[in-house]
């Protein structure tokens, strides 16, 4: 956005575009841009350019284009664009954001986050004669703000009052940039949940300015009240009032990887904060102070380099996906696990829950680190739905020939949602009449579309072909689809009480288990000369021990075995002698004891166990040759918690050894043949 620097649109478009290609790198599927249209009152129209795929194919279609005069000077100017990752509706153009209120453009915004009550929006809003024309779940809020604009009962009515409006009847995570064609010239920007920050630039030094916060108390504001609200802009309640005939831009951005080239001045704003920019002034505007808020916001510095920004202060996507956990399990939750009222409702799954708890037995399949989470969840999921859980690698379920019923229920759990073993069972499994529920990552994906029904997991995009992130947000989902099943059996109750407080808690669990990092580490520099790890488990706690192995084989290429504890004497204790480094996973539930007797056989041979135990664990701690300590968690969870170590050390040991940690030699991310 710029004000009295005049640009070319091209310098707009070529802004716009190279911000979105700094976000790719968290994923995409389409992109889109919303600039004013051509001809002398530009600001009167809003030209609008989508296209799926990568952001370049959107930059070749806006200049394929002749209609849009690219060399005009412009002195005032606000364009937003946007890429997307989709979660409601398959990647398309129509899909793509910005999104807009009717074909004239009145309208149009861009959205980064989830709006869970967009259903009952958009039936009110067909209700009063609105068409839709997406898939998503941002199409309301165009849709809203036009219709609060046509039934306005003031005729000053602002931009900001309008917006203010429309996010009190907005629930889930949002982060919004609107621009409108009633509005020419005006910028509004605002968040909940997601983030948003401004980018400041300017021709003179700025340092630690504020800007004031403005308070509106009232939702019905009276047109005199709204022409005192336009007056005051203008006054000294605005930033670089004093600096008025200086150039000033402002970037509106959800990460500042988008924007760091021009500016390392920035704004974060905080939620429910609308950020205005009219006439080239920057207003933040809040419906109420509450108790205690700073009414200011301040320009900060960064410090940072864009490579750095991208992937935080984290030395490898990977490493950054790890300690993302604490956010991206809430993300798996959102919208869908009510703490209030105790209830769980997995949207996708709900037409097809009766066919669900009428079937004969449920079957998980998946790949890799997909398949562990079938592993992980399946003791829970046998108690919760009391029905027998198959747990199936997609290649061996198909070389078997695997027989398949009509009252079976499929799972296809997979990141990707492209991974060509699971695939071809979920063609498979449909072939013989089950149902069919996708759990992945990726929207619009294929086993999203032939799936019969699914749940997202919103766990964000995951670059590192190492899956850390995922695997925990497909845990949840899986224990999530239990609790939902469960709902109506009385003597459950207890049990799913027990389960959804501790999922309440789990992301400050997540929190604690990441502050072990350097203990993790310095265990990590004394292994890494080694060339075998086992891992040993057993229970609830035997998948980690699986899925950590998996992540110590692919990214420090060492030997690593994931062994169930209670097989220890029919082979693998063979392997024992003071030489063999062993990890074992010993936490407080039913397996306890048992646990304790394969670790007197380890340390009987000689063998010194690293022990992964919980907090105030004496006995352990006495025995083990060096102890990570886990907060303790409910049985079914614990392995959401005890994974998060040997994720770690998979990345430390990585790292100390030299390999790349975000492309390890010999496998992909996603595993499209057979
Ligand atoms: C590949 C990846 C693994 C992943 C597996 C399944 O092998 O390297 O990290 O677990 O595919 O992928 P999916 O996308 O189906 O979860």
């Amino acid at each position: 956005l710029n004000y009295r620097v005049p640009r070319t649109r091209r310098d707009i478009i070529q802004t716009l575009m190279k911000g979105l290609q700094r976000l790719e790198y968290r994923g995409y599927d389409s992109a889109g841009v919303a600039v004013d249209g051509s001809g002398k009152d530009h600001a009167a129209s809003i030209s609008l350019y989508k296209k799926t795929g990568k952001v370049k194919a959107l930059d070749e279609e806006i200049y394929k284009n002749n209609s849009i005069d690219l060399e005009a000077e412009l002195d005032t100017h606000f364009g937003i664009a946007h890429t997307r990752w989709a979660t409601h509706g398959e990647p398309s153009s129509v899909n793509s954001h910005p999104q807009r209120s009717d074909k004239n453009n009145e309208f149009v915004v861009i959205h980064n986050g989830i709006i869970t009550n967009y259903k009952e929006l958009k039936k009110y809003l067909v209700s009063k004669g609105y068409d839709f024309e997406s898939d998503t779940d941002t199409e309301v809020i165009p849709k809203l703000i036009k219709y609060l604009y046509d039934n306005r009962e003031n005729d000053y009515v602002s931009f900001s009052t309008l917006v203010e409006r429309v996010i009190r009847q907005l629930q889930g995570a949002f982060a919004l940039v609107f621009k409108s064609i009633h509005f020419p010239g005006e910028a509004i920007a605002t968040r909940r949940g997601s983030p948003l920050l401004i980018g400041v630039r300017s021709q003179y030094e700025l340092s630690t300015e504020q800007i004031p916060v403005q308070y509106n108390c009232s939702d019905s504001k009276t047109d005199e009240q709204e022409k005192n609200l336009l007056n005051r802009r203008g006054s000294t309640n605005a930033l670089h009032s004093v600096h008025d005939r200086l150039a000033v831009e402002f970037y509106f951005a959800s990460d500042a990887s988008a924007i760091i080239e021009h500016t390392n001045k920035v704004i974060y704003l905080e939620d429910d904060d609308i950020a205005v920019v009219v006439e080239g002034k920057l207003y933040v505007h809040r419906v109420k102070r509450a108790a205690g808020e700073d009414p200011v916001r301040v320009i900060q510095t960064l410090q940072m380099e864009l490579q750095q920004i991208m992937k935080g202060n984290f030395k490898a996507f990977m490493q950054k996906e790890i300690f993302e956990q604490p956010e991206s399990v809430v993300n798996t939750m959102r919208g869908r696990i009510c703490f209030e009222s105790d209830t769980v409702i997995l949207g996708g799954l709900s037409d097809h829950l009766k066919e669900i708890k009428r079937c004969r037995r449920l079957i998980m399949i998946g790949c890799g680190t997909s398949y562990h989470a079938g592993v992980a969840t399946r003791q829970i999921l046998e108690e919760l739905t009391e029905l027998p859980v198959m747990v199936e690698l997609a290649s061996d379920f198909l070389d078997r020939i695997t027989p398949v019923f009509r009252d079976d229920v499929c799972f296809f759990i997979s990141q990707s949602g492209e991974t060509a073993d699971t695939l071809m069972a979920l063609r498979y499994c449909k072939q013989r009449g089950a149902l069919t529920v996708g759990i992945t990552n990726t929207v619009g994906s294929s086993i999203c579309r032939e799936t019969d029904c699914g749940v997202h997991i919103n766990a964000g995009p995951e670059v590192g072909v190492a899956s850390t992130k995922a695997y925990t947000s497909q845990f949840v989902s899986l224990i999530m689809f239990g609790l939902m099943v469960s709902a109506d059996r009385l003597s459950m109750q207890q049990r799913r009480l027990e389960i959804i407080n501790g999922l309440k808690k789990l992301p400050e669990l997540i929190k604690e288990v990441l502050a072990l990092d350097d203990n993790i580490r310095s265990i990590a520099d004394e292994l890494h000369h080694q060339r075998s790890l086992l891992v040993m488990g057993r229970g609830y706690n035997y998948a980690t021990c699986l899925e950590g192995a998996l992540k110590i084989k692919e990214i420090t290429y060492m030997h690593s075995e994931g062994i169930l504890a209670g097989e220890l004497k029919h082979g693998p204790l063979a392997l024992i002698d003071k030489h063999m480094p062993v990890i074992m996973i010993i936490t407080k539930d039913a397996c306890y004891t048992k646990c304790h007797n394969a670790l007197q056989q380890i340390t009987a041979r000689q063998g010194r166990p690293i022990i992964l135990c919980c907090q105030d664990d004496p006995e352990i701690s006495k025995i083990a040759y060096k102890t990570i300590e886990l907060p303790q968690t409910v049985d079914c969870l614990q392995g959401i918690l005890s994974v998060i170590p040997l994720q770690l050390m998979s990345f430390h040991l990585a790292v100390l050894r030299g390999y790349d940690v975000d492309c390890p030699r010999n496998l992909a991310k996603s595993v499209t043949v057979e």
